[in-house]
């Protein structure tokens, strides 16, 4: 990727065959038949402010305790922003390696604006088949200042008409843990925000190689566009959830309009086990590229997070420590994508 071509330039250039450091040991490949596709209803968040109000809380905690993932629509986020999103993701892996290569890491003008290949390669043993940038929100001059044009207009929009939705969210699922979510909990459970967009180029042997790892969101709440084609795998990991059976990966599929939740490490933590950080990871396909955009809202770096007291005393039992996000975040960029391996550190 240092030249800025990325897996995309390679593709681009006519590979017939993936290089070697992209091929997964057999026991990471992702076989298509494995997964059961399993589709449930989204989530109407309008209905919060409705009389299915209680329904709606109970369908979104038991969504978080058992598989960890749902979709929801009517999310606040507009319709038509979803598909400016998707284009703009296109529109920017699709520029000359020069135009993106200015992001790279070190060169980047600003540190909390990266373009990539794979997660951290330096310490991945295969790499992951996907380049993508991430931005992190430092304030709005910082984000037209630094961001790449491409993406900016959409992904700070994005940023601004989901933040009432991840606050929503959160409060419910506080809220069935006898917690009331304030202003401050908000800025120290989701007081950062980072807006990545990824592309998965079409691949030549997509039966070796993976566009994402299994692994576990670090952050509170996930937020997540993809787009038609598909290929999100998540880990049962409770036997008796709706989902299905323990171990066993279902397919998070496309439903137009809607937006994948999920919980990370953080609320996993926060909730002292009661919701799921799924483990997750994504298919490549040889027929089309794919893109998909999560918003991650997670901790600031020196906020102190562990188990809610509340929550602890009703359990009785604190199953995590305390610690300071940034060295949760150090330990987690550390490392290569690996299960649900980065909860150890709590
Ligand atoms: C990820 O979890 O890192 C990406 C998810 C996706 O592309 O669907
Ligand atoms: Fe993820």
């Amino acid at each position: 990727v240092k030249d800025g071509n990325g897996v995309k330039g390679m593709v681009d250039a006519g590979l017939s065959e993936i290089p070697e450091r992209y091929i997964q040991p057999p026991e990471e490949r992702i076989n298509k038949l494995d997964a059961n596709p399993n589709v449930p209803t989204p989530i109407d968040l309008s209905e919060l402010d409705g009389p299915h109000h209680d329904q709606v809380v109970e369908a979104l905690a038991k969504a978080a305790e058992t598989l960890g993932f749902f979709q929801v629509v009517n999310h606040g986020v507009p319709v038509e922003l979803l598909e400016r999103l998707k284009d703009s993701a296109h529109h920017f892996f699709n520029q000359p390696p020069e135009k993106k290569a200015v992001y790279l890491k070190g060169v980047s003008p600003s540190p909390f604006v990266k373009y990539e290949t794979s997660f951290v390669p330096e310490m991945e043993k295969a790499l992951e088949w996907k380049d993508y940038v991430s931005m992190v929100y430092t304030g709005d001059a910082d984000a037209i200042k630094y961001w790449p044009e491409k993406c900016k207009e959409s992904a700070l929009e994005y940023l601004k008409t989901s933040t009432e939705m991840v606050r929503r969210i959160l409060e419910v699922l506080l809220g069935k843990l006898g917690v009331t979510l304030d202003n401050s909990m908000c800025d120290r459970y989701i007081g950062t925000k980072m807006v990545n967009m990824n592309f998965y180029p079409t691949c030549p042997n997509p039966e070796l190689t993976v566009g994402v790892g299994r692994h576990s969101d670090m952050g509170t709440l996930t937020v997540l566009l993809q787009d038609g084609i598909g290929g999100l795998y998540v880990k049962v990991e409770d036997e008796g959830g709706a989902a299905g059976r323990k171990d066993e990966w279902i397919e998070i599929p496309p439903i137009p309009n809607a937006l994948v939740i999920n919980v990370g490490d953080t609320l996993q933590i926060l909730s002292n086990g009661k919701y799921k950080s799924a483990e997750h990871r994504v298919r490549t396909t040889s027929m089309q590229s794919r893109v998909s955009i999560p918003i991650f809202a997670t901790p600031r770096p020196m906020d102190k997070i562990g188990p809610l007291p509340q929550v602890v005393e009703k359990d009785g039992v604190a199953r995590y420590r305390e610690f300071l996000f940034e060295e949760y975040m150090n330990n987690f960029f550390g490392k290569a994508h690996e299960g649900k391996k980065s909860l150890d550190f709590a």
